[in-house]
Order: structure tokens, then C-alpha cells, then sequence
């Protein structure tokens, strides 16, 4: 599943009209490399979580017939199969709107019919991450050992906590915590630990049965860490230190780092993107 449903306001004016999904980092728009990063590990099958203005996600994992025949007679064949790799499989995605941005656990709810009672992975788009084996496929074998819920986490400096879902933590072996209790937002001294949720989940369903409740969290949104925290206890529950680098692109500046990375990391870009960089340091 990939929430999109949110407003995006911390990139207006550029996302008045445009999806902050569909924001580009170099050639792709980012929610791009979170379907690339799910079909990598095997994941086929999608429920995009959308809302009014953003219906050109849908066109945009659709065919284009136009484009594609334009593309072919002109023999840019590079191009063309860049536009069509984006398309996803008949009757493998789903699209389902989420009437008002009440907060992330809303816009998994929204999707509750359509992923029914099975466990589900969820990707957010503006977290872009650059790894060897896709972050998700990293959360599916350690759900496939430990079952339940895992979540991938990244240890933050104390005075970040504030910016995320925070782990209580039984056990940690270095890589892989088991989780008594999780705090969305919490004051650095309040933090459990320093241990933060990217938004990377594999979810027992019972989490979409604690969303049920509906009852709005931090900051008055539905939060899915409050939703995952009812089922602590009821279920195994993991974070996973992942390998892999990850970006904020929901904030400016980690967005232009992911662009600077994903430019360096094309090699038939990253000399002349090196030179640029050496022309502004
Ligand atoms: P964010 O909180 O980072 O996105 O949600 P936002 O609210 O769109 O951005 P700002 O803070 O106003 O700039 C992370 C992900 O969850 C989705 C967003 O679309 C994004 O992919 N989301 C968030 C929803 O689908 N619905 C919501 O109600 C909130």
C-alpha cells in the first residue's frame, strides 16, 4: 500500500497543483521509487490511497498508448521503454480515496476493504531510500522469520524524536529490536529511546483492525504508530535496522540531498553532477 492522500504543505507553493508524490527527484517522481522499490522485492500487487487533485498518480502507472506509438515511430527507444516501465499490470492496482487528510493511520483504514485480512506492506513515497537489497524485501524476510509487525528504524540524535514514531525497546540485538510500546512525536526527554520509524511497515492485520477506533492522536491526525501500539503484546513486533540510506523528501533539504545522491549514483551522470556540485561548494 502507498498512502499519497496527504497535502503536502511543507513544499507549497510547488505542491498548490501537484502531488508532492509526483515531485521528481532527478527523472522520476518519488513515489515512482517506492513502486520500483516494492516490485523489486517482489511485491505486485498495489492500493495507492489518493484524494482530490491527484488523480494524475493514476495516469501515471497507467499505459500510454499515445505516447508510447509516437515514441516508438520516432524510434526513442530509450524513452519509450522509460514511460513504459512505469505502467503496473491490469487488475494489479487499486486506487482508493481518502476523503480529507485525517492523518496517515486514516489513509491505511481508507484501505481496509481493498487489502482485507492479510498482512500488507506500506511504502511512503517521500521517504526515498538508496540500498543494495530494496529496504521492503529487507522487512518481508524478517517478517517471514519473526511474523507480526516490523518496521524499519534508524537511530536519530535525541533532539529529533520529536519528528517521528519512536520505539520502546525490550531487546535489541544490534540489528533487529523487539518492541514493548511505541510513541508517536515524543519530546526528546520523553523518548523511549532514539530509535525512529522510516515509513517502511510490513502490518499484521490486526493493525487495520486497531484503526477501527478512529481516535485521532498527535497532533489530532489518526496516527498508525497509535494503531500499531494497540497490538503490542498481541502480536511479535520488530523494528529492523535496515541497510540502505534514507532521505526525508518530505523536507526541502532532504529532498535536494536525494536528488544530489540519486544524480551521483546514475553513472552516466554523476562526473558531470560531481563538477557542478565542485562549481557551487
Ligand atoms: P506526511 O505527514 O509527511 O505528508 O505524510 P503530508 O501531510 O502530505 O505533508 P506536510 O507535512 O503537509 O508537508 C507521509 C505520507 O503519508 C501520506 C502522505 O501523502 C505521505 O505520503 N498521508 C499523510 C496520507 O496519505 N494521508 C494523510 O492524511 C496524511
Amino acid at each position: 500500500m502507498i498512502p499519497a492522500g496527504g497535502l503536502g504543505t511543507r513544499f507549497l507553493p510547488a505542491t498548490k497543483a501537484v502531488p508532492k508524490e509526483m515531485l521528481p527527484v532527478v527523472d522520476k517522481p518519488l513515489i515512482q521509487y517506492a513502486v520500483e522499490e516494492a516490485r523489486a522485492a517482489g511485491i505486485d500487487s498495489f492500493v495507492f490511497v489518493t484524494a482530490r487533485g491527484k488523480a494524475v498518480l493514476e495516469d501515471h502507472f497507467d499505459h500510454a498508448t499515445a505516447l508510447d506509438e509516437l515514441l516508438a515511430a520516432d524510434g526513442k527507444e530509450d524513452l519509450r521503454r522509460a514511460a513504459a516501465a512505469t505502467a503496473l499490470s491490469a487488475g494489479m492496482v487499486a486506487h482508493v480515496r481518502q476523503p480529507a487528510p485525517l492523518g496517515l493511520g486514516h489513509a491505511v483504514w481508507c484501505a481496509r476493504h481493498v487489502v482485507g485480512a492479510t498482512p500488507f506492506a506500506v511504502l511512503l513515497p517521500d521517504d526515498l531510500v538508496l540500498s543494495e537489497q530494496p529496504c521492503i524485501g529487507q522487512l518481508l524476510d524478517a517478517h517471514r522469520e519473526h511474523g507480526g509487525n516490523v518496521v524499519a528504524v534508524m537511530d536519530v540524535p535525541r533532539a529529533d524524536t520529536g519528528r517521528y514514531g519512536v520505539l520502546d525497546v525490550a531487546a535489541d540485538d544490534g540489528r533487529l529490536a523487539s518492541v514493548q510500546g511505541l510513541v508517536e512525536k515524543p519530546a526528546p526527554a520523553d523518548a523511549p529511546s532514539t530509535l525512529a520509524i522510516v515509513g517502511r511497515y510490513v502490518l499484521d492485520p490486526s493493525v487495520m483492525a486497531a484503526l477501527d477506533a478512529q481516535e485521532p492522536g498527535a497532533g489530532g491526525e489518526i496516527q498508525l504508530t497509535d494503531a500499531m501500539a494497540r497490538t503490542v503484546g498481541d502480536v511479535p513486533f520488530h523494528g529492523l535496522r535496515f541497510e540502505g540510506r534514507r532521505f526525508d523528501c518530505g523536507d526541502k533539504l532532504g529532498f535536494l540531498e536525494a536528488n544530489i545522491a540519486c544524480a551521483l549514483a546514475r553513472p552516466e551522470m554523476a562526473a558531470a553532477a560531481r563538477d557542478i556540485l565542485a562549481r557551487f561548494a
